[in-house]
């Protein structure tokens, strides 16, 4: 077993860092206020190879493995979260499913742009009356023959503005429940396609969620992914892989804060002392490393099992259950250690604590999670 990180790895993660403090770090705390979309800097992620991180080069790619993916997102997400969620979204969901699930044309046409991002991409699967319960697709791709006519609604869609590119899951044939599924590709600029309200939300202020509507939107047939019905199981493996980013983006926003806190803890000084002196704030210090060592081993171990090709079901979920509720914890201790100037926006702690929260709750709520693994521990 080897717990160190290659030079190649390393390489990684110290140009994530880079990136994020030169080009990120500026201007983050504006972007989340108001929440503007970070578009000149995705464009800087795509010239670094980072927007298509793991595709083959020969698909415009930079053919890396999942632990450099694991690597940047932590460095990324440690100072935007916003910025990092777009990255996630376009390498683990949109490309990861082109690139394994997609005929060559699709890869041609589709992959190779968003994975050097030259443009972005978008999944759309949940609906206003289906989020966890994702079989309950409302949203209907009505088969007639060279084309598939789609019509519904999706919420609360990631890059649902930015993006360029949707992969949408709708319902062919109600009759087969989750098997009558289709992954269609669908360009953003199709007649019917209309993007909705842009949300306000709590944290990942700078990333643009959007609810998409769909009216007889014309979708070609080549545009399907895989076999007829074979959408939801592409969801779902698109979604396996997503956790591993998801759960990374978490581990970086917990580190982030932990590093924020514990420069904040050198610096302060109170009852005569810097504060980390006090039990009280080493005590706390102590809890957030030792719960973002553990959330970083999780999402290395099924980054590794993926690379290795093998079952990383339970391990993506674990890493992302116990990184989102690390983050969670994190931040608000990262806040409490910076007393009141935690509650304030220039010391960036109550921004990540905001961001903290999105990661228990997107590509899967904790509860989808404790679902996933207990149903494979009892599996056997
Ligand atoms: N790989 C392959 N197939 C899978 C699978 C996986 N990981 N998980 C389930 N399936 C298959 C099952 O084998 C089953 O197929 P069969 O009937 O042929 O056996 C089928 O899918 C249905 O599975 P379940 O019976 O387990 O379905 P369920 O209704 O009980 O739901 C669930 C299971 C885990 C709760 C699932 O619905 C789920 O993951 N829900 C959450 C959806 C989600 O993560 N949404 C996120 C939206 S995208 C997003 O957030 C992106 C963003 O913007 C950041």
């Amino acid at each position: 077993m080897e717990f160190q990180l290659s030079e190649e790895h390393l390489a990684v993660q110290q140009a994530a860092r880079d990136f994020a403090q030169t080009e990120l770090l500026p201007g983050v705390i504006e972007r989340d206020e108001h929440q503007k979309f970070p578009a000149e800097q995705i464009k800087k992620l795509g010239e670094l190879g980072f927007m298509g991180m793991m595709v083959d080069p020969k698909y415009g790619g930079s053919g890396m493995d999942t632990i450099s993916y694991v690597l940047a997102m932590e460095e990324i997400s440690k100072v935007d979260a916003s910025a990092s969620v777009v990255m996630s979204v376009n390498n683990s969901l949109v490309c990861w499913g082109l690139e394994t699930f997609g005929t060559e044309e699709q890869k041609q046409k589709y992959l190779v742009p968003l994975a050097k991002g030259e443009i972005i991409g978008a999944f759309l699967l949940s609906e206003p009356e289906a989020g966890s319960d994702a079989t309950s697709q409302r949203t209907t791709a009505e088969d007639k023959g060279d084309h598939y006519l789609l019509n519904g609604t999706k919420n609360w869609i990631t890059n649902g503005n930015s993006a360029s590119v949707y992969l949408v899951m709708a319902q062919t044939d109600v009759a087969k429940k989750h098997k009558g599924i289709n992954a269609l590709i669908v360009e953003k600029n199709t007649p019917g396609v209309t993007v909705g309200k842009k949300e306000d939300k709590l944290g990942i202020r700078g990333s643009d969620t959007h609810s998409i509507m769909f009216q007889d939107v014309k979708v070609p047939k080549e545009n399907r992914i895989g076999e007829d019905g074979f959408g939801f199981t592409f969801a779902m493996k698109t979604l396996t892989g997503g956790r591993i980013g998801i759960a990374a983006q978490a581990l970086g926003i917990a580190s982030g804060a932990y590093e924020l806190a514990l420069k904040y803890s050198k610096e302060r000084k109170a009852f005569g002392t810097e504060i980390m002196n006090h039990q009280a704030i080493a005590f706390k210090l102590a809890d957030m490393a030792t719960e973002i060592e553990a959330s970083r081993l999780l999402c290395l171990k099924a980054a590794w099992l993926k690379d290795q090709h093998l079952d990383y079901s339970r391990a993506s979920s674990m890493a992302k259950l116990f990184a989102s509720e690390t983050a969670m914890k994190t931040t608000v201790e990262a806040v409490q250690v910076h007393g009141g100037y935690g509650y304030v926006k220039e010391y960036h702690v109550e921004r990540l604590m905001r961001d903290a929260k999105i990661t228990q709750i997107y590509e899967g709520t904790s509860e989808v999670q404790r679902v996933v693994i207990s149903r494979d521990i009892l599996k056997g």
